[in-house]
């Protein structure tokens, strides 16, 4: 799925213990956010719904708990190994109502009577969000519900008081996305797609988990998220892994905010949620 700029979002998603430790923090810092969004979207008990670019199915297991039992969640991703990972958690958990496949957004042959479309952290890697969108929305029911959740570098941290290093990092995975060619406020630019895809002005929320002292999570989340991207900044010529220093990187921040009294928020996820007209 590499296009023209080098951009890959299955090497960014590779297996390995980091990355897998990376989707843990994530999972345990932002899952409550995604969840509150289903459940202001309207996912509710023996719903069908069909989860894009499902990764490792976290937010397939999210939408699980919601559907229950007698609901029914298809999580379709286009990288093979991260679906066999999913198919496994989801049997680790045993829960029956959710399967994964392998699937392209752009060449998604499925069932045409989903009651909702989500999607977490899948827009921002497409070309086109709305085209997609409008695509996915012939899967969906009339007045079914279309959920996004997605992320929004914002324009810097918010930090207080600031970060020069934060600050710096955070402009490193802007501009890598900019020279990608992605959209690196995907996050509110949701409204704008949702619009474009011929829905209702969507609802919105924003979320950022925040924190600062020697326990925050964040120092952490914060490096391996720079080093899930590393690839991508070296590669489109952002910076250098001199210029990160990532095995340092969270110990420096950690003793810069302590030394501050500082604090930060992690980039925030923006929430987006509407339904399809009903005829
Ligand atoms: C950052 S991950 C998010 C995973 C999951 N939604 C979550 O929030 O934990 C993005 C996922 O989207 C998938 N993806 C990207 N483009 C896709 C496309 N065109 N069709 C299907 N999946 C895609 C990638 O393979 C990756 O697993």
């Amino acid at each position: 799925m590499q296009d023209a700029s080098g951009y890959d979002p299955n090497y960014v998603m590779g297996r390995s213990t980091a990355e897998t430790d990376r989707l843990r923090r994530q999972s345990q810092l932002y899952d409550a956010s995604t969840r509150q969004l289903f459940e202001e979207a309207g996912l509710s008990e023996g719903m069908k719904v069909l989860d894009i670019g499902s990764g490792a199915g976290n937010v397939s297991f999210i939408a699980a708990g919601l559907v229950g039992e007698s609901g029914r969640v298809v999580g379709i991703d286009s990288n093979p190994e991260i679906v066999e990972e999913a198919t496994r958690m989801a049997r680790a958990r045993r829960l029956d109502q959710v399967s994964f496949r392998v699937g392209d957004i752009d060449t998604l042959e499925l069932e045409r009577d989903f009651d909702a479309i989500i999607g977490r952290l899948v827009l921002i890697y497409l070309r086109d969000p709305a085209a997609a969108v409008r695509r996915l929305l012939a899967h969906v029911k009339p007045g079914g519900i279309v959920a996004f959740q997605d992320i929004d570098w914002g324009d810097g941290p918010i930090a207080v008081p600031p970060s020069p290093l934060l600050s710096q990092a955070w402009g490193y995975v802007k501009e890598m996305f900019q020279r990608a060619g992605l959209n690196n406020r995907m996050g509110l630019s949701l409204h704008g797609v949702f619009v474009a895809a011929g829905l209702p002005s969507p609802r919105m929320n924003l979320f950022a988990p925040a924190g600062g002292g020697p326990d925050f999570d964040g120092y952490d989340y914060m490096a391996s998220g720079l080093r899930s991207n590393l690839p991508h900044i070296v590669r489109l010529g952002v910076a250098t892994e001199q210029d990160l220093a990532l095995d340092s990187f969270a110990e420096r921040l950690r003793a810069e905010r302590i030394a501050q009294r500082g604090v930060f928020a992690l980039p925030t996820f923006v929430g987006a949620w509407s339904r399809k007209a009903s005829r």
